[in-house]
């Protein structure tokens, strides 16, 4: 067998176990006949010869990859790039002269098409009309998402490459490039084109590159806000020379163009919907919050739930700073999930709504939680896309609270809240059935008992077929829903740049650096502390948190670089008027609340926001003064 070797591993590392980054180390196969070493970068061929020199006392060693040039020859799928990806031809006509690509692969070379979804060709629109279309049919048969990664030359692109694109089954990522200043005009005809077609901002990037010789820091910045101009996502390349050096300097760049953010042109507001159904979504209320904050250079969400306020905030851009946390393991495992793998987490809320894996499912995130959590507060970037998957699908055909809580509330007395509508089910009801998922508003029969289909919330919502209560349709279902893989896709573009956080709200409130970059702007919405209300309706729930997060806020919000709003109850709060503050009252239209008991119906009308004396003005609205 071959054994591949990389001197470095890059996104594109295949991972198998014929595969080693580096020195030999103590658990090699035992069946390796050759040694390939495959460099990419020609910074890298000093650590490929001393990599020549380990290897070779293992087996007989071949160097090649990309930075060696000609020698590369037909792709081989797998083999030194990971699954998925593909290439189909390499070299380039064009002469950039910071570009390896013509100086190592020379002239565009089409190559046989093999399967995959990532293309990573230099410049894939340099080739032939026919080998293009030819690529394009192999990629319509692609279930994953397709990738140009390899991205698009914008002088290059027309109108027929529309058709192509929209051939795919699944709106594809875009890259351009956008290197020195005469790349804007075409860039700019290509959006168009694109914009024209309809693809939206979420599937087009732009690579930047910044700090070549005579770069200066003006000129990358408005290259910069140009590409965020015309609705791409900006990714910075920083200019290595052949050596691989660096300049430091260069990558300060991103923070600069985001602290500049304010001569940005404004971007267009795009609202999106969490795929679950909660508890104290603000959605209702969510553009008051941005009015009386506006845009803050970092904005925090320390409760954040199902992100109902982040995700219809106006005007987004990619670069602005935003840091969302909660408590409870699961909410945090699904945004993160959904923000480094949206389709792997679509692909488990793509499942027909059934109560036997309702059951199933729910005794699986209920043995994972404890978990979870210590996995999510150690490291940032940890996710568990298939618990992610399995709680967003639970908690759409579940409503009310209990859905991962180890004890069951309500267990042998009778259903209180939205429950009070679910028949009994005598001894069934013990254990973990006993939170019966939401059925219609009448009490139905004991065979009946099944997930709500009729107006399922969250993914369920979209899901095609299920419009009966009779369950037609539910088998069907087992194919695929792409407008669940859509709607991800959308969420985790939104969300690339958020800090996702898991743990206490003082996590993320501790310490003094929140206003670093200059505003910032925080909304809390806690678990109310108001004893009349119901009790255990999140995961993470309780009363005293709400007046711990009035004290700190009140501490912070003197400086002139805070904006503070905190969601409650009326009279939880009302003392904040007296200190400065002023009050927004509003009420929920329902929703749960309606559903409940009576108290719920009351507490409907206590809801405001209070928001502190250094947010924006609310138009037509006088302050409540004490
Ligand atoms: C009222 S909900 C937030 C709803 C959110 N604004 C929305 O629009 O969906 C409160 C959230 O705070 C979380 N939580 C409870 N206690 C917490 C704590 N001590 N620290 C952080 N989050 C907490 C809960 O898990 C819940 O998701
Ligand atoms: S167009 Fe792209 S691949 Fe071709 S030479 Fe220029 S930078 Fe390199």
């Amino acid at each position: 067998m071959i054994l591949r070797v990389f001197p470095r591993r890059t996104s594109m590392t295949p991972t198998d176990e014929y595969v080693r980054i580096g020195e030999p180390d103590l658990f090699l196969p035992d069946d390796i006949t050759e040694v390939h070493i495959s460099t990419c970068f020609t910074w890298d061929f000093y650590e490929s010869d001393r990599l020549f020199r380990a290897w070779e006392k293992i087996a007989p060693v071949k160097v090649g990859g990309p930075a060696h040039g000609r020698e590369a020859g037909d792709f081989n799928p797998g083999l030194y790039v990971k699954k998925g990806c593909v290439i189909t031809s390499r070299g380039c006509p064009n002469h950039c002269w910071f570009c390896a690509v013509w100086k190592n692969e020379g002239n565009i070379r089409e190559l046989t098409i093999e399967d995959g979804y990532n293309v990573l060709d230099s410049n894939l629109l340099a080739c032939s009309d026919d080998h293009i279309k030819r690529v394009f049919t192999m990629l319509s048969k692609q279930t994953e998402r397709v990738k140009f990664t390899g991205g698009f030359e914008a002088k290059r692109f027309q109108e027929w490459h529309i058709d192509q694109l929209l051939r795919l089954t699944r709106r594809p990522l875009i890259f351009f490039a956008y290197d020195t200043p005469d790349d804007y005009e075409p860039l700019r005809i290509a959006r168009a084109i694109l914009k024209n077609a309809g693809i939206t901002r979420h599937y087009l990037c732009c690579y930047c590159l910044v700090g070549y010789r005579g770069d200066t820091f003006e000129s990358a910045e408005k290259r910069l806000n140009q590409i965020i101009g015309l609705d791409m996502v900006p990714y910075v390349m920083i200019y290595r020379d052949r050596e691989g050096y660096l300049n430091p300097e260069w990558i300060k760049i991103p923070k600069r163009v985001v602290q500049s953010g304010n001569h940005f042109p404004e971007g267009p507001s795009v609202s999106l919907k969490a795929p679950f159904p909660y508890f104290g979504g603000k959605s209702r209320v969510a553009a008051v919050v941005w009015r009386l904050l506006g845009q803050p250079k970092h904005y925090i969400e320390p409760f954040f739930g199902s992100g109902a306020v982040l995700l219809v905030r106006p005007h987004y851009k990619p670069t602005m700073i935003e840091t969302v946390n909660d408590a409870d393991g699961h909410i945090a495992n699904v945004w993160r999930a959904i923000q480094f793998a949206s389709e792997e987490t679509a692909r488990w809320c793509d499942w027909p709504v059934n109560h036997a894996d309702l059951s199933a499912r729910r005794k699986e995130l209920i043995k994972n939680s404890h978990r979870l959590i210590e996995k999510l507060a150690a490291d940032p970037e940890f996710y568990d896309a298939k618990l992610a998957g399995y709680w967003i699908w639970a908690a759409s055909c579940w409503i009310g609270s209990g859905l991962t809580f180890d004890t069951i509330p309500n267990v042998g007395r009778s259903p209180q809240g939205v429950h009070s509508r679910i028949p009994r089910q005598g001894r069934r009801a013990f254990g973990i059935q006993a939170q019966m998922p939401h059925v219609s508003g009448f009490p139905w029969g004991i065979q009946t008992q099944r997930p709500h289909l009729l107006s399922a919330g969250g993914i369920n919502g979209k899901r095609p077929k299920l419009t009966g209560n009779k369950g037609c349709g539910v088998h069907r279902s087992a194919c695929r829903n792409g407008a669940i893989y859509e709607w991800f896709d959308e969420l985790a573009a939104r969300l690339r740049n958020v800090r996702v956080v898991c743990g206490d709200w003082a996590r993320v409130c501790g310490g003094n650096w929140q206003d670093y970059v200059g505003t910032c702007g925080i909304f809390f919405d806690p678990p109310y502390g108001d004893a009349a209300r119901r009790k255990n309706i999140y995961a993470k729930d309780s009363l005293d948190v709400a007046g711990k997060v009035r004290e700190w806020a009140l501490g912070r919000a003197q400086k002139e670089t805070y904006r503070i709003v905190i969601a409650g109850y009326y009279e939880e709060h009302e003392c904040l008027l007296s200190e400065g503050w002023g009050v927004h009252r509003w009420s929920t239209n329902g929703g749960y609340s309606n559903l409940g008991h009576n108290q719920g119906r009351k507490n409907k009308d206590r809801e405001a926001l209070f928001y502190s004396p250094h947010c924006l003005p609310l138009e037509n609205e006088q302050r409540e003064l004490f």
